[in-house]
């Protein structure tokens, strides 16, 4: 009996550790990450299932790559009169709606719903810092938005994140009850928010744009950008990847900003990523064991 047991125990971990799995050419997880990333660019999702489904602990977690989703623990309707985590009051069924939307769907470390509730408070900083008139609804509804296109759950192939937000949500903001005639401004909002993208023309716009280059800077920027080691784009297996982007970011990303409100606030950010780029290389023999 003893013995049956052990050689079941045993069976279970030769299964799971095994490179090669009953029934399929499996390579293990290391080779086929790597294959993936390297050869099958945009494709790696169906790359990892032909190569090593259920194999590997650095496959994205699911609420990463899964269809538009209810959260395992259900969520309960947003009440009026309750506030965001910091603070910004939901005064309106459709402000409910959006931000347990946000709740139940933006769950990511880098561009989820914690992102949305920093770039909403940053652009209110930036706006009163350059007396920029924000509307409420418009930034409300564009910052708990704006990236839900990049979330593997509503992203499409070829077309760029800010781009599909726009086109996931304006259906669901009229079904919600969103005051459509501001509906342009959270576009140009979504549109105009990304640092590689053409810019907005109005000046809250901007703010926002703002708002969302910042989050890549400073400790926040560097903890968002290391929580991607593990997605696809940047996995090696090291973290060569995430460091190469961080440095990248600390040398061009504050001369992004539109706003001198950002330009202030970016500088010393940029120190903080500089400071603990130089401290990493001390530590990782001029980041040769990253
Ligand atoms: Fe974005
Ligand atoms: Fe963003």
């Amino acid at each position: 009996m003893k013995k049956t047991l052990f050689a079941l125990i045993l069976g279970f971990f030769l299964l799971h550790e095994s490179p090669v799995r009953a029934g399929g050419n499996y390579l293990p997880c290391s080779l086929c990450q790597r294959d993936c990333r390297s050869d099958a660019g945009e494709n790696w999702q169906q790359c990892y299932q032909e190569k090593c489904k259920d194999a590997c602990p650095f496959l994205p977690a699911k609420s990463f790559t899964s269809e538009p989703r209810i959260s395992p623990k259900s969520i309960e309707a947003v009440r009026l009169g309750e506030t965001t985590a910091t603070g910004i009051p939901i005064e309106s069924t459709w402000k409910a709606h959006i931000y347990r939307f946000a709740r139940e769907n933006s769950i990511h470390p880098s561009w989820g719903i914690a992102h949305s509730e920093r770039n909403y408070q940053t652009t209110q900083k930036i706006a009163q810092e350059e007396g920029i008139l924000v509307d409420s609804d418009v930034l409300f509804a564009a910052a708990f938005l704006h990236d839900v296109g990049g979330l593997a759950a509503f992203a499409k192939k070829g077309v760029d994140h800010a781009v599909r937000s726009v086109e996931v949500i304006e259906p669901l903001l009229m079904s919600w009850g969103f005051p459509m005639q501001k509906w342009p401004e959270v576009k140009e909002m979504i549109l105009g928010h990304s640092y590689y993208g053409r810019k907005p023309h109005s000046r809250a716009a901007l703010a926002f744009r703002d708002a969302d280059i910042l989050d890549f800077l400073g400790n926040i920027g560097v903890a968002r950008i290391l929580a991607l080691t593990g997605e696809p784009s940047f996995f090696d297996g090291t973290l060569q990847p995430t460091v190469k982007t961080l440095n990248s970011f600390a040398q061009t990303m504050a001369s992004e900003c539109s706003l001198k409100a950002c330009e202030k606030l970016a500088g010393p950010r940029q120190k903080e990523v500089r400071e603990f780029l130089d401290k990493l290389s001390a530590y990782t023999f001029s980041d040769k064991a990253l």
